[in-house]
């Protein structure tokens, strides 16, 4: 399952990610805001909490910047969320960090490079190998 959020600031890019999401028949659960003032961390929290309960499951966070809600996310043991400004950046951290969230600044990217950064993202598979080890080594930051 994708779990989908966001703040005021990242409201309008998320319904263009949804847009997305639904013309490519994902499953997502959209667990707002709708557009009214919320605190970020609150909308990380809630969406990280889900994406946690499953190895399989994404989450997909948008505020501002998408600087906030990436600092949130992280702090979320499982977590691994990466703020992607390119496409390059969402393809490896798939690829290389087994990213699990992707964040996005809905103030500073557009919609058409934020859709085609979303469409890598979950069509991208985690390498393993070497990068596993180094997942592990973030994993015991963790603890
Ligand atoms: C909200 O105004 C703004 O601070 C937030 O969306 C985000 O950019 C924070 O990092």
């Amino acid at each position: 399952m994708i779990y989908v959020g966001c703040d005021h600031g990242g409201y309008q890019l998320k319904l263009e990610l949804i847009k997305y999401l639904d013309e490519n028949g994902f499953e997502y659960n959209d667990m707002g805001c709708n557009g009214e003032p919320v605190d970020y961390p609150d909308i990380a929290e809630a969406v990280c909490r889900k994406v946690t309960e499953n190895d399989t499951n994404k989450g997909i966070l948008v505020c501002g910047t998408g600087i906030g809600i990436s600092m949130a996310a992280n702090k979320i043991k499982g977590i691994r969320a990466a703020l992607c400004a390119d496409w390059y950046s969402a393809k490896y951290t798939r690829l290389h960090n087994d990213a699990n969230v992707i964040c996005m600044g809905g103030r500073t990217t557009g919609a058409g490079s934020a859709v085609e950064m979303l469409d890598v993202f979950l069509h991208t598979d985690f390498e393993g190998g070497r990068h596993a080890t180094r997942i592990n080594k973030i994993k015991k930051l963790e603890d």
